[in-house]
């Protein structure tokens, strides 16, 4: 089927999206005018800079974002300490009503916290729900200056006061409820099982990881600095992905209600990943603020080209098809063995980055003979962290069947 011919739309929950993509609460949802670009360039749906009620104060510092960059300025991961939105209760609420109607084929969801007090949550959730919001998500797990104020991450690391705020919420409004967790728990399903329990209709995950970007070490000063002092901040961008999908797939394995996966998507291969790890649509911060919302277009007609170019019918096919193969530890152990081979041998540069690291990775399987890599099969244990640091693609894992050690043993290695 050509890629243009396939349909992205899919559903989460209720709502229908036209495609998985939604922004996610932050700089890119910061006004009703981004909002509306976003969906013009192709967005299904935005989650709203996170709204707080008019009685609290939101005070930005600057600088207030940090990054960890490759040597072309790629991101690889971002820190913020950004509070919730600036704006008001009555500019949201009419900025809601008015997209509500001029884009009635998108999906606006409305992020909110208040103070510690469930019936501020009440009140606000009210609000935006008559003011049009198709959903409004709980921010629970801002995990930087609102947690101070005893909202934020603060909430959403107790399953209990998760508990009560989501029946709370869920007993003023009556549309989908979203609740948002922080990664900056040790288990995340009692969290996420006492919001469904308590009547989410969905969990989105992840906000930020509580991080410390760094310190300079010229002037000690922590980053980002802000006249020399810091605080710690959320962490997110590409370095971010592999914790989001985890707590996505945990999610998706053990409850039944849909999963926002959100965390390091920069592209349609990113959203793949999460939507086969379960997510029923993700949500997208750090690469639109780094890239700009147009990369939604690449995003549609990646996704849209790899779903034909699998055979699958549309985005609910892929959904949660990797999830049958994350396991336990003790039941991969009987699998294959996987021994380093030597794949491209036109390619190497004899640079010895191989050597090394076999050497102190633990193995002493891997040397140099005339400036040729030689592997030693008896000593490889198939943990494959020379194939990682060869940067000529020299080295692949090749996988056997059998354990290692029996496999050393018969002498059945090459
Ligand atoms: C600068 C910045 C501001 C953010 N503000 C909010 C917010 O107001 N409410 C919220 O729920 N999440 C907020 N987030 C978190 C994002 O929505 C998202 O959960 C997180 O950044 C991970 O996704 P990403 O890697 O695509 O950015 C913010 C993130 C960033 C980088």
């Amino acid at each position: 089927m050509p890629a243009s011919d396939l349909s992205l739309k899919t559903t989460l929950g209720p709502l229908t999206l036209n495609n998985p993509f939604l922004l996610a609460s932050g700089p890119p949802t910061a006004s009703g005018e981004q909002i509306r670009r976003a969906f013009r360039l192709g967005w299904a749906g935005a989650v709203t800079k996170t709204i707080v009620p008019d009685t609290m104060e939101i005070l930005d510092v600057s600088p207030r974002f940090s990054s960890w960059k490759d040597e072309k300025a790629g991101l690889l991961g971002f820190e913020n300490i950004e509070l919730a939105s600036k704006r008001d209760v009555p500019y949201w609420t009419s900025e809601i009503a008015a997209i509500r109607k001029e884009f009635p084929d998108r999906v606006l969801i409305a992020s909110i916290m208040a103070p510690g007090d469930p019936a501020e949550w009440q009140d606000l959730a009210g609000t935006v729900q008559d003011a049009g919001a198709d959903a409004i998500e709980l921010n629970v797990s801002c995990p930087h200056g609102m947690p101070e104020r005893g909202t934020g991450a603060v909430i959403g690391q107790h399953p209990d006061l998760v508990a009560s705020l989501t029946r709370a919420v869920r007993k003023a409004v009556t549309v989908p409820l979203i609740v948002k967790l922080t990664p900056g728990v040790t288990d995340i399903l009692p969290v996420a099982k006492a919001a469904v329990d308590s009547g989410a209709d969905m969990l989105a995950a992840i906000n930020t990881v509580p991080c410390l970007m760094g310190i300079d070490l010229e002037t000690l000063e922590p980053l980002p600095s802000v006249a020399g002092h810091s605080t710690y901040g959320g962490y997110s961008g590409p370095a971010v992905k592999p914790i989001g999908l985890r707590i996505v797939s945990q999610i998706a394995r053990e409850l039944p209600v849909p999963a926002l996966g959100i965390g390091g998507i920069s592209c349609w291969e990113d959203a793949a990943e999460y939507i086969a790890a379960g997510a029923s649509a993700v949500q997208v911060c750090t690469a639109v603020m780094w890239n700009g919302a147009g990369i939604i277009r690449d995003m549609n007609a990646g996704l849209s080209d790899y779903l034909a170019r699998k055979h699958f019918a549309g985005v609910g096919e892929l959904r949660g098809r990797a999830l049958s193969r994350i396991g336990t530890h003790a039941a991969l152990s009987a699998g294959v063995f996987s021994a380093a081979t030597i794949g491209s041998p036109e390619r190497c540069t004899s640079c010895g980055r191989c050597v090394v690291a076999c050497r102190d990775g633990g193995y002493h399987a891997i040397s140099l003979a005339d400036r040729k890599v030689v592997i030693d099969a008896a000593r490889c244990d198939g943990c494959s962290l020379c194939s990682m640091v060869c940067p000529e693609g020299v080295i692949v894992m090749r996988g056997f069947p059998g354990r290692g050690s029996e496999l050393h043993s018969q002498g059945t290695l090459p």
